[in-house]
């Protein structure tokens, strides 16, 4: 099964927002393998957001990430990658629909309350290497694992 890296960001724990979260992964389908809550520093924020980093509004970027505790999770399953993408919606939550994370729960670009790793080829893979050691991914069944899948 495919696994993709997700992080409830500085103002999603802020707000309270880390249980609904998980439940929203929780009740699709998808398994936690993995869960840290920690504090992001600015060598790792560089690391993270490296395809960013000349980029104008990096500095702001950055300054939010390491403002505050993250809950940075792995989730697996099924197209994991693009099923979480499409649950979190568009990067401003201001043109994300409403039943997407980021369209019920933000309306500013800068404020977008997760991040899930892009489908970019090795991008998942890469991100859960700089949060997570090969011995913090468990591996376990879900008890309704036959009927999730054909
Ligand atoms: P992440 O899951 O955080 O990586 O978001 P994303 O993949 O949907 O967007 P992207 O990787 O392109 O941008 C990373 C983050 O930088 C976004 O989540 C935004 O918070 C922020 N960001 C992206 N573009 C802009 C911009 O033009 N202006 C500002 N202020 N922030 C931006
Ligand atoms: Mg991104």
């Amino acid at each position: 099964a495919e696994r993709t890296f997700v992080m409830v960001k500085p103002d999603g724990v802020q707000r309270g927002l880390i249980g609904e979260i998980v439940s929203r992964f929780e009740d699709r389908g998808l398994k936690l393998i993995a869960g840290k809550f920690m504090r992001i520093d600015d060598e790792l924020a560089r690391e993270h957001y490296a395809e960013h980093v000349d980029k104008p509004f990096f500095d702001d970027l950055s300054s939010f990430i390491t403002s505050g505790p993250v809950f940075a999770m792995v989730w697996e399953g099924q197209d994991a990658i693009a099923q979480v993408r499409t649950m979190m919606g568009e990067t401003d939550p201001a043109e994300s629909a409403p039943g997407t994370i980021r369209g019920d729960f933000g309306l500013d670009l800068g404020r977008n309350v997760i991040h899930g790793s892009d489908t970019e080829e090795g991008s998942a893979e890469r991100e859960i290497g700089l949060f997570f050691d090969e011995a913090e991914l468990h591996d376990y069944e879900r008890i309704d694992e036959t009927w999730l899948y054909e």
